[in-house]
């Protein structure tokens, strides 16, 4: 496989302008409001993935949005990578954080970035890493280069569970037979410290209703004498960790896998620094689960986060009032082998279990999925290693996320093959924040990458 890069630097331009006008639609699959752009998307997706040279290219309609299919075979005896990626974003809220509109995109240079990066919702979560996958497939098709089959799923629904997805994956496993899965949704450590993301966390999300009184009462009138569910809730939820911040649901750890001492000072080695880390965020200190690392509490230790908390008067001035009703939105992070429908109900249990009498508690379950990790041995790993070693000249490093991708366990149980994670974004380029951005070099450096992996892959098959 030749060097993608000459062929890069000749189409640069058209490359960005193609990523800004996919941008430009607010594909946000949370809100109904957006259900058009949710389509017209993918829409645009299939015309992308037909000009880079897919022979097929379908929208399959499933109960919700739908998953756009390509496919190239050039030899049913050679590999199939099938790639994987997601067309929505994320609601861009709080809009007044925004430096420039969500979906207006545009360049500007940042520290990290100084050959500029792209500000707009989806600019790295998934659009423009998704984009990356279908320029690769122009570059090898154009330069008539591609050295094994590939497919393309591109969903709709990845933000809010990929419900859809787990339907259609169940029903299409024919269509979507492959040798590896192939997938940048995540990130890496540094431009100048390439890594492999070998893991991701499972997720429990629920949410939670406090009732207490049957209407609003004055504060004054009736406060001191029945349980008010905004504090109800307040305890309740600061009791989930006792003092070493530990999660105090019985039974929270027993699935747990335990790094070894080898994988955790393996992950010791990586570069890190603490200092530039608490400056990043305005953070006079990090807070965390005693005993672990800053990244090992975000990897490979399950975590509880309140997501949201509401309830009672928040509008302006003060209102003296006793709401009826508390509610919050809770996310746990989860490792292998914890079982995210055995914890959300652990977590029902005992959240009912421990509310006081004069209250009354509701435990809604939403979405979910299993924590994944992939070993470094495989051909898939080996083949991404080398990639990264040609185009960026190091071996890259193993990391586990934090992040979920609850439907990378699904593949594996569904499709029986290994997902390769190969990120190209940063953990500050504030995914799901007000300001996500995607560095340019990143966006080019990925799809670099990408034409040597399908090379690498290949030839390590045979
Ligand atoms: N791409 C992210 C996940 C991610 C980002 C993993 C960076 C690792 C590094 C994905 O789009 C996402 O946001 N997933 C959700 C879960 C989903 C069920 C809503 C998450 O992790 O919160
Ligand atoms: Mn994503
Ligand atoms: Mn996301």
């Amino acid at each position: 496989m030749k060097s993608a890069k000459p062929y890069i630097e000749e189409h640069k331009q058209r490359f960005l302008d193609e990523l800004l006008e996919l941008l430009k639609i607010p594909s946000i699959s949370a809100d109904s409001a957006y259900k058009q752009d949710v389509i017209k998307t993918a829409r645009a997706i299939k015309e992308a993935l037909q000009n880079a040279g897919c022979d097929t290219v379908e929208i399959c309609e499933t109960p919700g949005y739908p998953i756009v299919f390509g496919e190239k075979i050039i030899d049913p005896e050679l590999p199939t990578v099938l790639v994987y990626g997601h067309y929505d974003v994320q609601p861009p809220d709080p809009l007044d954080l925004w430096h420039s509109p969500p979906f207006d995109p545009v360049i500007k240079k940042t520290d990290l970035h100084p050959e500029g990066a792209i500000f707009a919702r989806g600019a790295c979560d998934d659009k423009g890493q998704m984009y990356m996958h279908v320029k690769a497939l122009e570059f090898m098709t154009r330069t008539e280069q591609l050295p094994c089959n590939v497919k393309f799923m591109i969903e709709g629904e990845e933000e809010v569970g990929s419900a859809s997805l787990g339907w259609f994956v169940e029903r299409n496993r024919e269509k979507l037979a492959n040798d590896v899965i192939l997938i940048s949704d995540t990130g890496m450590i540094a431009n100048d410290v390439p890594s492999i993301t070998t893991g991701l966390r499972g997720l429990s999300y629920v949410e939670v209703e406090v009732t207490g009184p049957n209407r609003d009462l004055h504060s004054g009138l009736y406060g001191g004498a029945v349980a008010n569910p905004v504090n109800v809730l307040a305890k309740m939820i600061a009791s989930l960790h006792d003092e070493n911040n530990h999660i105090t649901i019985p039974g929270f750890y027993d699935q747990v896998q335990e790094a070894s001492e080898e994988e955790r000072s393996k992950m010791a080695e990586a570069p890190f620094s603490i200092e530039k880390y608490k400056k990043a965020l305005d953070i006079d200190d990090v807070y965390g689960e005693v005993g672990y690392s800053t990244n090992e509490r975000n990897s490979i230790r399950p975590t509880l986060d309140v997501n949201g908390i509401w309830g009672g008067y928040t509008g302006e001035g003060a209102k003296t009032v006793i709401a009826s009703k508390a509610y919050a939105k809770i996310s746990m992070r989860l490792v292998p082998d914890q079982d995210w429908k055995k914890i959300t109900n652990l977590f029902k249990d005992h959240f009912e279990n421990i509310a006081p009498k004069g209250v009354r508690v509701t435990v809604k379950p939403h979405h979910g999925g299993q924590a994944y990790v992939t070993p470094i041995d495989s051909i898939g790993y080996r083949a991404a290693e080398k990639a990264y070693e040609k185009t960026f000249g190091k071996t890259p490093i193993p990391q586990r996320s934090g992040g979920s991708i609850p439907i990378v366990a699904l593949f594996e149980k569904e499709l029986n093959s290994k997902t390769i994670l190969m990120g190209f974004g940063l953990d500050s380029d504030a995914i799901h924040s007000p300001n996500e951005h995607f560095g340019i070099w990143n966006y080019l450096k990925g799809i670099e990458t990408i034409p040597q992996f399908y090379h690498y892959f290949t030839e390590m098959s045979q």
